[in-house]
Parts: structure tokens; sequence; C-alpha cells
């Protein structure tokens, strides 16, 4: 076939988070942020032909032609290649979602990690994770991180060209094996605001976010102690503390930004009264109401029985520490 590659990509959960860019363009972000990839529960395939006989380059994205905006992404991904390691013919990428319908969790990560990966192996680039991080990013922050499996840091850099804001793989997924997300996917509406308009808003106007920024590098530090201590206490403690705080710099954004709703708020408050003893959970919320809570496998019933108690839960997904993007097919 010629310059071709099948590929699967899975989401990321980060437990501290990212919100804020400090140049728009090359997508860098404001602070380093901290997350585990997770396993094929959620998962992106996206196959890619580059030819010659191609006129234009194309996306299909679950049977829908992408155009516009929704394709500015995927441009910018493929001009930087070109770019970078010369002209190629142009490409056809057919991408699937296997995400529960209308869900509201993210594929852009899994999307554009898959992307980066596929576009490695059909030219037969050869690149390693930092420069497929780089790609991914172009399309979507925090895809950069879901070019790895297991937990992984996204160092924010400081060049101006962003070569130095990268992923890089702390632990892989055998480091905590029994360690799991437990997923609610909560009714809500169509989201309102994008998160590449409210960060920037965020950025903008928010004096609490300028805090956050003060404090965020020794919190990525302790994060990734805990981690490489399998320390779950202070792991969940500390994830729920930086869902917290940037949920409350979108509320500190003019005009307010509000993600979370009452469902959302209703499972933190059983959280807090379940590790009222002992903390056997923790949640982060992303740019969305569902939860993500983080717990050992002896505690997965007990989540499970929690969140099947509050209305506006509809469905419950159970993931582990995945192991990152896998190469279906090449050619
Ligand atoms: O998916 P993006 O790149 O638009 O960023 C969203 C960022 C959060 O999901 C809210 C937090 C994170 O670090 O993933």
């Amino acid at each position: 076939m010629g310059k071709y590659a099948k590929v699967i990509a899975t989401p990321n959960i980060a437990v501290i988070k990212y919100w804020g860019k400090r140049n728009e363009k090359l997508m860098l972000p404001t602070n380093s942020s901290l997350s585990f990839t997770m396993d094929e529960t959620l998962k992106t395939q996206t196959e890619i032909q580059f030819d010659a006989a191609l006129k234009e380059d194309s996306l299909i994205l679950d049977g829908t032609r992408l155009a516009g905006k929704e394709f500015e992404g995927v441009a910018k991904v493929l001009a930087y290649v070109r770019e970078k390691y010369g002209q190629t013919p142009k490409a056809k990428i057919t991408s699937k979602n296997h995400f529960p319908t209308a869900a509201g969790l993210a594929s852009s990560a899994s999307g554009y990690a898959a992307l980066a990966v596929s576009i490695n192996a059909a030219l037969k680039l050869d690149l390693d994770g930092s420069e497929l991080s780089i790609i991914a990013r172009l399309g979507s922050g925090s895809a950069s991180r879901s070019v790895y499996g297991g937990f992984v840091e996204w160092q924010k850099g400081s060049k101006q060209d962003g070569s130095d804001s990268i992923a890089v793989q702390i632990a892989n997924e055998n480091h905590w094996p029994k360690l799991r997300n437990v997923i609610a996917i909560v009714d809500q509406e169509k989201k309102k605001v994008s998160s590449r308009a409210g960060m920037a808003e965020t950025v903008a106007t928010s004096k609490l976010f300028k805090e956050r920024l003060e404090f965020m590098d020794q919190r990525v530090e302790k994060m990734k102690k805990h981690v490489l201590d399998r320390d779950f206490e202070s792991f969940a403690n500390l994830a729920m503390l930086d869902s917290d705080n940037m949920h409350a710099c979108m509320a500190d954004t003019t005009p307010r930004i509000v993600y979370l709703n009452d469902v959302s708020r209703k499972i933190m408050t059983n959280v807090r009264s379940l590790n009222d003893k002992e903390t056997i959970c923790g949640y982060t919320f992303d740019a969305g109401p569902n939860a993500h809570l983080y717990t050992l496998e002896k505690n997965v019933p007990a989540i499970q029985k929690m969140l099947s108690k509050i209305a506006g839960v509809r469905e419950i997904l159970v993931c582990k520490v995945g192991n990152g993007p896998r190469i279906l097919e090449k050619g």
C-alpha cells in the first residue's frame, strides 16, 4: 500500500490539570500537568493513507467529512510535519471514536495522539515520544500526554519555539496495576464554552488563576512523588484539590465559566462522605460535568454502588491505566 498506517490511541485523565496557554498558536501551556493514559475502554482508531493521487487532505470522523474550523487542528498538524520533514503527498484520514454516544467525553486527546502516531508510522519517520508529543499538542494540548502509556508529565517548557514543551513518561503502565478510574457519565446539555475559548478567558481575566500559577511547579513535583510512591491517599487528595482549584479559576473568569452541574456536585459530596474515615476515592472533572473517580481495585464496587444511587448518572465505566498507542497495521 505504501505510506499507510492504522493506529489505536486512548484518552488520558489529568490528576494535575492543564488550563491556560502562554502561546495559542503553538499550544504552549502556562503550567506543567500530569495524567495517566487510560486503557482501551475508550479509544480512537485512525487510518491514514498518503497518496500522490489525492488532490487534497481530508478527514472523515465517525462517517462525516470535517471542514473549516473542525479541520483546522489536522491541517495544522500536517503543515508542521511537511515543514519539518519534507513535502509529502496529500493524506486521507479516517478516524472512528469508540466512546459511548453523546457521553460528552473529550476524544481530542486520543484523536490527535492517534494522528501523530499514524503519521509517524505511515511516513516511517522514526520519531521519538517527545517529537510525537509536540505533533499531537498542535492539535490539542492534552493529546500530547496520550502518546505514552502509564503516567505522563507534560512539561511546560520555557523556549519560545515550544521545542521543550514535551510529554515525558514518569512511570509505565505496570507501575500501579491496582489503580482505577471509574467514570460517571452524567446527564448534560451541550458544552457551552470550548476549552480553548474558556482557558483564554481565564488567562485574560482571573486573578485566582495568577495565584494558581505560583504553586503549580511545586504541585506537579508533589504529585510525581505520590505516583512514584503509590501513595493513594496523598494522590487522591492532591488530585481533588487541583480539580477544585481549576474549577474555582473557571468560576473566577469573566464571563463566569461553569462546567459542573448538580449531579457533579452531588458526586463530590458523596465522595467526601465515602472518605469520611479513610480516603478510598478521589475525583477530578475536566471541562464538563462527567466525574472521573480514582480508586483502588478493591474499592470499585463501593464506588459503583454510590454512583448507581445518584439520579442523573447515566453510565458507569471502569478504566485501568493503559499502555498507550498501538500500531495495528502499516505499510
Ligand atoms: O483537551 P484540551 O487540550 O482542550 O484541554 C482540556 C484540558 C482539561 O481537560 C480541562 C484538563 C487536562 O489537563 O486534561
